[in-house]
């Protein structure tokens, strides 16, 4: 298990392609291993593996929710429910259209609201190889969509105007272009 470097834009590997996973075997598990501790530790509620410079159509996602609580009640500790997906594949979208704030761990600090799809239906592979199909709306059908616009070489940007992207991404470049040259004392 080790933390896994997230690449940033403007970095071009983040418009690839993804390939699709042949295998999955030990190797695999590793891979999904590292890439949910580099989730938690960013911290982020989803990761695609193209964002370790790994191009293959894997995504990890894992809103840690906190536990429901009687009302009234102070609310509980964040829970991890782990989910992994390989090779997924939308096979419907709904017509009706939810916008939530998105933001993204290759694109830091910058945030917009967007709008997508309220409800997917998927098929993907499991963490075991096993075919899965299912149904998600809320913040998980933004998610599973936000992570799958990366296996595709898509940001949340290019949902934006031309302007405001590019503004986006040059904040992020100047912002770590200031971290790399300051004196932390
Ligand atoms: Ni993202």
């Amino acid at each position: 298990m080790s933390l896994l470097p997230i690449i940033e834009v403007p970095d071009s590997m983040l418009r690839a392609q993804s390939a699709p996973i042949e295998r999955v075997d030990e190797e695999l598990e590793r891979l999904i291993t590292s890439m949910f501790e580099t989730m938690y530790e960013a911290p982020g509620i989803g990761l695609a593996a193209v964002q370790v410079a790994v191009p293959r159509r894997l995504m990890v996602i894992d809103l840690q929710d906190p536990e429901e609580v009687g009302e009234g009640e102070e609310e509980g500790p964040p829970v991890r429910r782990p989910h992994v997906f390989i090779n997924p594949e939308i096979l419907h979208r709904s017509d009706a259209r939810k916008s939530y704030n998105e933001g993204c761990l290759s694109i830091p600090e910058q945030y917009a609201e967007i709008e997508r799809p309220d409800l997917v239906r998927l098929r993907w592979l499991d963490r075991s190889g096993t075919p899965q199909e299912g149904e998600f709306d809320g913040l998980m059908s933004v998610c599973i969509q936000h992570e799958i616009d990366h296996l595709d070489g898509v940001l949340f940007i290019d949902y934006l105007s031309r302007l405001k992207r590019d503004m986006m991404v040059k904040k992020v470049v100047k912002a770590r272009k200031d971290r790399d040259q300051a004196a932390v004392l």
